[in-house]
Order: C-alpha cells, then sequence, then structure tokens
C-alpha cells in the first residue's frame, strides 16, 4: 500500500536522498483486513486509493504498528478518521507514543512477546525487537505464508521504481543504500539488532517487508549477512581518510599517507573531504573499512568544525574494533592534533596507529616522511590482521 518519495531532500532532516524513499505499508486482506504500519501524512491521499483499489468500500478490522517513528505512524490519526472502528495493534510501549503523538487513546489491542492474532486464514505473532531503533519496536510475523513485517530492519534509502519485491527489479542502487541506512540510522544499536537477528532465527521466513524499500524473498541470506555483518561492527581490510581542508595543504598531508598505504600493499582506500561529502556516506564507509585517518586544520584555536561534527557523529554510534591515525595542520598555533587525540581517548576509544602528524603552515620534505610513515603503520596494521 505504499507511497515514494522523490521530492524531500533530507530524511529526518538529515540524510541525503539522491534516489529518494519509500513509506511501505502492507496490507493482509483476510477475513479481518489488517493493515500493519501506515506511511508520512503528506502522502495520505495516495496512500488512501491504495488501500481503496484493493478492499472498496470495506473496513479496515486492524491496524498494526511495528514502529512508531512519524515516517510511518504520522497517517495513524486520519486511518483512524475514516475507519473510526479500526483497533490498533501494538505493544504497552506504543501505545503510550499513540497518545503521546496523536492524542488516541481508545479500543486497542495489546500485544506481547509471543502473542497471537487470528485474522482469519492467516496467524499473526509478535516479536519484540526494541532499540531496532526506538523502544517500542516490534516484528510481526505471519506465521501462515512465513512473512516478516519487520518496520525499518532491513530497510534501506531508495524509492521503488514500479517494482516492489526483489526479485521484480534491479537490486543493484539497494546494496550500498541499504548500508548507509543502517549506518547512519540504526547503526548505535548493534547489541540489540544481535539479540534481533536470534529471534528471528526461530521463524521459518520466506519474505521480509521493511518499512522502506524492497521486500526481500531470495535476497533474504545476502540481507541477513550483511545486518549480522554491520551489527558485530565487522570489517573489510581497508581505509577511511577524511579530511578536512581550507587551501589544499592539509590535503596534501592525506594524498601523501593515501600514497604510503597504497604502496604499502592496501587495495581499499577512500578518501573524502569532510567538507564537500555528506557525513552519511563517510560514516558508511566507516562502518565498512577497520583502518580510520582523519585530519584536519586548527581553526578558531580548536578543530575544523566540518571534521569535529564528523568525528562526534562517528562517536554518537559506538562503533567497534577500529584502527585510528590522525594529522592536522596549523598556521602559528596548532590545536587541531591534540584536539582529534583528546576525541579518541575519551570518545572513540579506537586502537591508535602511527604517530599523529602536525604540520606547520605547508608540506616539507619532514612532513612527507611523517605522513607516509602514518599512511604506512596503518597499511602494516591492517595486513598484520591477514593471517588471524
Ligand atoms: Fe522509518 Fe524509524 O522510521
Amino acid at each position: 500500500m505504499g507511497v515514494n518519495d522523490r521530492n524531500k531532500n533530507l530524511f529526518e532532516g538529515l540524510w541525503p536522498l539522491p534516489n529518494g524513499v519509500s513509506y511501505n505499508s502492507y496490507l493482509i486482506d483476510d477475513e479481518s483486513v489488517t493493515l500493519i504500519d501506515t506511511v508520512e501524512v503528506d502522502f495520505f491521499e495516495t496512500y488512501l486509493r491504495n488501500i481503496r483499489a484493493v478492499i472498496g468500500d470495506r473496513n479496515i478490522d486492524y491496524l498494526v504498528i511495528n514502529h512508531m517513528e512519524p515516517d510511518h505512524s504520522g497517517s495513524l490519526a486520519l486511518i483512524k478518521k475514516y475507519y473510526p472502528d479500526i483497533v490498533i495493534v501494538g505493544n504497552k510501549k506504543t501505545f503510550d507514543m499513540v497518545d503521546g503523538f496523536y492524542g488516541i487513546t481508545g479500543e486497542n489491542y495489546v500485544v506481547v512477546e509471543g502473542s497471537e492474532l487470528n485474522i482469519g486464514y492467516h496467524k499473526l505473532t509478535f516479536a519484540m525487537i526494541p532499540m531496532v531503533h526506538w523502544p517500542e519496536t516490534m516484528v510481526t510475523i505471519d506465521t501462515t505464508e512465513h512473512v516478516a513485517f519487520s518496520g525499518d530492519a532491513f530497510g534501506s534509502f531508495g524509492a521503488l521504481n514500479g517494482g516492489v519485491i526483489d526479485t521484480q527489479i534491479r537490486t543493484d542502487e539497494f546494496w550500498r543504500e541499504m548500508e548507509r541506512y543502517y549506518s547512519n540510522i540504526v547503526g548505535k544499536y548493534g547489541g540489540p539488532v544481535q539479540k534481533a537477528l536470534q529471534k528471528l532465527k526461530g521463524f521459518e521466513i520466506d519474505a521480509i517487508c521493511p518499512t522502506h524499500g524492497p521486500v526481500w524473498t531470495v535476497e533474504i541470506p545476502r540481507v541477513m549477512e550483511m545486518y549480522d555483518r554491520l551489527s558485530k561492527y565487522d570489517t573489510e581490510e581497508g581505509i577511511v581518510i577524511c579530511y578536512g581542508t581550507m587551501y589544499g595543504n592539509t590535503e596534501r598531508m592525506a594524498e601523501a599517507i593515501a600514497r604510503a598505504a597504497s604502496e604499502a600493499g592496501i587495495k581499499n582506500i577512500v578518501m573524502y573531504n569532510v567538507s564537500k561529502t555528506h557525513h552519511s556516506y563517510i560514516i558508511a564507509d566507516v562502518f565498512r573499512y577497520r583502518g580510520l585517518i582523519v585530519g584536519a586544520p586548527t581553526y578558531n584555536a580548536g578543530l575544523y568544525a566540518e571534521m569535529d561534527e564528523l568525528i562526534n557523529e562517528i562517536a554518537n554510534r559506538d562503533i567497534k574494533k577500529r584502527y585510528l591515525g590522525w594529522f592536522g595542520s596549523f598556521s602559528w598555533a596548532g590545536q587541531a592534533v591534540k584536539k582529534i587525540g583528546e576525541y579518541n581517548n575519551t570518545r572513540l576509544h579506537f586502537e591508535p596507529v602511527g604517530e599523529p602528524v602536525e604540520m606547520r603552515q605547508s608540506m616539507k620534505e619532514d612532513d612527507y616522511n611523517r605522513c607516509e610513515a602514518l599512511g604506512q603503520a596503518m597499511a602494516e596494521r591492517l595486513i598484520a590482521d591477514r593471517n588471524q
């Protein structure tokens, strides 16, 4: 029943949507007509038309709310207006939010772990997956046809351009966008995601219906593997080098580091100017690669703002098991290198690799040598892991 949003620039006001995004909602046309999640309220007219194309003037008996974030619950109040007898199905935490966001109280159906709802041919059960990525999140499982309605879990950025199911579409663009979605929106909650995966292993599942992106069927093993890897903070060999630069001097440091790491045998090296590339893409690569090297100029007796923000964003996601190298520059009083070191001690807690490099004004031979040594040290640290 879902809708596509190709107009919004930033999801949650934060995340760029080059390929748009879908808000998925599902309807089970059974003896008791059951709607699962809704869509963002701006799309209500299209949503209602989609529903009526299937059920005409018939009533909807149940609305299951797996997740209360307003991109999915936004149409709840209007659905309730059009279908006043609808019974809302959710857990205790859901209903606190139904009241808080929409002022809706009244008849509802409160489920707990393992509750069952018989809607005719289909039997539904419910698995709580708190903090994936809100406290009330749950998965609804149709145990008759082995379908998991998973909320944001296994969701992806990217609108659905006609096809909905993975067998109907070219899925290539969705994999990176799924990683970017996971790492930025769900990524802080690796532990809860691991618990959810363990729980879902207890069910036979032939289709996963998330609230964003394609419905997964034949690709379920790849989707599960991705979630397992990302939530364990597992990595590939590779280095993300990101830098702030005003006039190109700090960028030259990054180039020297990257060349040395490449010459030492690392193939996967990605480089980002933090002022140019949206941080969500950088964070997705920090989830992918084990090595991270960051550098920036000193600015206002502190760390260059874009780098300060990026490091904060990385720290907020509690990413584990990474190696960190760092560098920076200054014109008359150095602070950037010191600040990055303090960030690592207090927030990131990554394993430091190599000697941090601080450069005054522009690159001299000694600066090149120290940058190359940093790149080489990171490469050697990664290569040492190859046989483990
Ligand atoms: Fe797609 Fe957490 O909302």
